[in-house]
């Protein structure tokens, strides 16, 4: 593998739906006020998706701007990562959806399952292939439609709150190693052992039939979470593999110019915030706005830092995930 080469980013993009649903509008579909929301996960908002419409359709959006403020055309890319939990489809996946709307002739379109982690997943996909000389034009592309699969109803409120649509893009290219730019170190885990602690258990290949009057009368088909496990498991492992990655890269902690966690719960973030020994000034969070878009929040808050001028050419960027999986992974990136 050269070690001449690494990936930077040459642009981002990002695209939430134009509906946007208040806790109050929540509050009318089940028992739960805007109060406690806000107390327990920092939301104030989130947008959805109206008609149909699929995870592609936001991806779309986001990686033609992603294209663009790269300064290429998407016919220029090589090859496409996406990542999702909620594909359009059960098969195939969105990344060829996605490559058909874009007209990206005959490019690779690779799908990372791979939930909250999905995203730093696909970049770290993406970083191997490009310092690996395979593709120059790599995009990475986070999309959720979570509205359309959530238990509006009581039974399903811990979950139905947290969630929002939208879908965030990156686009990487080689740039050499000696500009000092680009991804400098990623690290990936995961533990099944907590696999049903987040998850949908159908439809399901292990089951004949796969879906059943039962299972729908159940719920199964709807996310299911042990909040609190979650939340402990997330705020224990996202400071240590951010501390790996720094390691990994030879950088302290105070190298770091912007910390973007995935945005799962803004209690989470804090609390990860404050074992890291962060200021405010090096966090950015838009989960208020947005919900927990899962493979989508990172590169949207990445989006969002860089428009509002929190992240700027030459900063260290440190980005981290937890969730369903269990999966967590951190990156660092020379902006
Ligand atoms: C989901 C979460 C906000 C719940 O907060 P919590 O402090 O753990 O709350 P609890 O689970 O103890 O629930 C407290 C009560 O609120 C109730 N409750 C759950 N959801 C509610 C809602 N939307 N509105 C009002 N009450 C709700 C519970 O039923 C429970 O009631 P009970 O005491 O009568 O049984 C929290 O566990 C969490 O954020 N976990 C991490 C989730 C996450 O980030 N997931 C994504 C990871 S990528």
């Amino acid at each position: 593998m050269g070690t001449d080469i690494k990936a930077a980013v040459l642009g981002a993009g990002m695209y939430v739906p134009p509906k946007v649903v208040t806790n109050d509008d929540l509050a009318k579909l089940m028992t739960t006020s805007d109060e406690w929301i806000v107390a327990r996960t920092g939301i104030k908002t989130r947008h959805y998706v109206e008609g149909e419409t699929g995870a592609a359709d936001l991806a779309y959006e986001a990686s033609v701007e992603a294209c663009r403020n790269a300064g290429i055309e998407p016919g220029d890319l090589d090859c496409i990562v996406f990542s999702t939990l909620s594909p359009d489809y059960n098969f195939p996946g969105s990344g060829v959806l996605l490559q058909a709307r874009l007209g990206a002739p005959g490019v690779p379109a690779i799908d990372i399952r791979n939930q909250c982690s999905g995203f730093i997943y696909g970049l770290s996909t993406a970083d191997a292939f490009i310092r690996a000389g395979q593709y120059r034009r790599v995009l990475v592309v986070g999309s959720e439609v979570h509205s359309t699969g959530l238990d509006f109803s009581d039974r399903g409120r811990d979950v139905a709150v947290l969630f929002g649509d939208g879908a965030g893009a990156v686009v990487l290219g080689p740039i050499a190693a000696d500009e000092g730019r680009g991804v400098l170190a990623t690290r990936l885990h995961s533990d099944g052992g907590g696999a049903k602690d987040l998850w949908v258990e159908a439809p399901a290949s292990r089951y004949n039939p796969r879906l059943t009057h039962e299972m729908l009368d159940a719920g199964k088909h709807y996310p299911a979470m042990n909040g609190k496990k979650v939340f402990v498991n997330a705020v224990r492992a996202m400071p240590t593999v951010v501390g790996e990655c720094l390691a990994g890269a030879g950088l302290k902690i105070g190298d770091i110019d912007l910390f973007i966690p995935h945005q799962a719960n803004l209690r989470i973030c804090t609390a990860v915030q404050e074992h890291l020994g962060l200021s405010d000034t090096k966090v950015f969070n838009n989960i208020q706005k947005y919900g927990n878009t899962t493979a989508a929040s990172i590169p949207i808050a990445v989006c969002e830092a860089q428009r509002e001028g929190r992240l700027k050419r030459g900063d260290l960027l440190c980005i981290a995930s937890f969730g369903s999986g269990y999966t967590w992974a951190a990156a660092l990136i020379r902006w």
